[in-house]
């Protein structure tokens, strides 16, 4: 009688970042979402940063955070002082989950089984790349790190993460739906000073 695979016998053996990729995207976890958008940066980096999930822009171009969250941070970053090329930047769930209506692919939130399928890749990703500081944008991203639901306004600040130095901020895809242009500047200015604070931890 043939066994089913389950998906614990799918989780490879593998020795480098590309081979966890390279086995990922032989088996995308989510059948109806997008394409397998990978983490980038160098594995050398010190400070990962780990998002939602990517986006229509990134689903595109098949690179994180280069959609309109993604030049939010860009911006926010280079303002603390962060240079984008040497961190690392990867997503809870790797792939777009979207509702289309007409043209358009409406981003739907990642469910808790989505984001538990994938947290054994994210951990070992992040094994690999091996930061001092892994940096949680909001709360998809902490739930994944964390294990269980974090609310941001209260654990917002340094976490520990199995172990390794964290911190939990918000996503920058909350700042671009303030609508009011005061708060969205304040809410802005917070988190400019959270990305100070992650740059300036040991
Ligand atoms: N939002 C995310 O969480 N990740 C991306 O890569 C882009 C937008």
């Amino acid at each position: 009688q043939a066994q089913r695979l389950s998906e614990e016998d799918l989780r490879p053996e593998v020795s480098s970042l590309e081979a966890l990729n390279e086995a990922l995207s032989a088996n995308p976890p989510l059948a109806d979402s997008g394409r397998i958008v990978f983490g980038e940066g160098p594995v050398s980096a010190t400070i990962a940063f780990v998002g939602e999930q990517p986006g229509d822009e990134e689903d595109r171009m098949g690179r994180p955070f280069v959609g309109p969250a993604g030049h939010l941070l860009d911006g926010a970053m280079a303002e603390a002082g962060i240079d984008r090329s040497r961190v690392y930047l990867t997503n809870a769930v790797k792939q777009f989950k979207f509702i289309e209506r007409g043209k358009r692919r409406i981003h739907q939130k990642p469910s808790m089984s989505e984001v538990t399928r994938y947290r054994w890749w994210l951990k070992r990703e992040l094994d690999f790349v091996d930061p001092q500081m892994v940096v949680a944008l909001g709360a998809t991203a902490a739930l994944a790190l964390a294990g269980h639901r974090v609310t941001i306004t209260k654990a917002r600040g340094p976490a520990q993460f199995d172990g390794r130095p964290g911190f939990v901020t918000v996503h920058p895809s909350y700042l671009l739906r303030i609508p009011n242009k005061e708060a969205r500047k304040i809410a802005y200015e917070a988190f400019v000073a959270d990305l100070r604070a992650i740059a300036g931890s040991p």
